[in-house]
């Protein structure tokens, strides 16, 4: 028994890292969950471990930047369980480190696909569900790197920055609404997209955490928790610092 119990709760890139931490931790709190990620391999065997310990789940294989991945997913909540009251937009790639001048357009639209089409996608397919009902709560996983702006990773830091400005501006068509939309900016965690990065730029990453470590998955699942709850009822369109210290606003 839990605070979510009976809710349902959509979860992108949750076959592994803290989207499956995400996963994990709202359906330790009652949630119902769809599994949404383009690793189908990666997203069965996950979706088995959760299954086998009793969490009530469907599997959306996809890739979120396209929106019939964030229609599949909705249908598949609404037919089994006809409810979504939770939408955390996870998916996410780091893309390739350079200078602005050594990477090119298309490695641009590349991190803009996942990073933040995706998230475009899912909240236009979800929130007139939520509408409907008048109760919703959607967490976006940005990035410091969205805030203070990672040399060497144009891409991504610039697509989490869109990512603010999204969570930002929805917050605010939605207001006065059950629909709640907030967004976290975490330092480094150690997981899967840390492999995407050369060592030299996780060093640079690292070292900027005051508090002198990174971030755990269970951690940042727990201010996603909080944000995902009937508790959150006065933060909207925010951004909620979850950085070691590093964020300076
Ligand atoms: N790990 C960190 O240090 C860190 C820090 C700040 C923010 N974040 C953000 O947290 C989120 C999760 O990151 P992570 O570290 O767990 O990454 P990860 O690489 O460990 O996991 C990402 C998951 O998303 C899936 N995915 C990627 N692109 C997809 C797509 N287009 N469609 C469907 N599924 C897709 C992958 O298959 C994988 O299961 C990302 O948005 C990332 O930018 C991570």
């Amino acid at each position: 028994m839990g605070n979510l119990d009976g809710q349902v709760a959509i979860v992108t890139g949750s076959a592994t890292g803290i989207g499956y931490g995400i996963a994990e931790r709202l359906s330790n709190d009652g949630a119902n969950i769809i599994m949404v990620d383009f690793d189908a391999e990666l997203a069965e065997q996950s979706g088995s471990e959760l299954a086998a310990k009793n969490v009530d789940l469907e599997i959306c294989i996809g890739d979120v930047a396209n929106p019939e991945t964030a229609q599949e997913a909705v249908r598949k909540a609404l037919d089994k369980w006809g409810r979504i009251d939770i939408l955390i937009n996870n998916a996410g790639i780091g893309g390739k480190n350079g200078n602005i001048w050594e990477l090119d357009v298309e490695e641009l639209d590349r991190v803009y696909r996942t990073n933040f089409r995706g998230v475009f996608s899912f909240c236009h397919e979800v929130i007139p569900h939520m509408i409907e009902k008048d109760y919703g709560r959607i967490v976006n996983i940005a990035s410091i790197a969205g805030k203070e702006g990672n040399p060497r990773m144009v891409p991504y830091s610039a697509t989490k920055s869109a990512v603010i400005g999204l969570t930002k501006s929805v917050g605010k068509e939605l207001a006065g609404t059950g629909v709640l939309v907030n967004c976290i900016t975490p330092a480094v965690v150690q997981t899967r997209i840390l492999d995407q990065f050369t060592p030299d730029q996780v060093k640079y990453m690292v070292d900027r955490i005051p508090v002198g470590r990174t971030g755990e998955i269970t951690e940042i699942a727990a201010l996603v928790a909080w944000l995902s709850s009937e508790e959150c009822s006065f933060s909207t369109g925010a951004v909620f610092d979850i950085s070691g210290g590093r964020a300076t606003y």
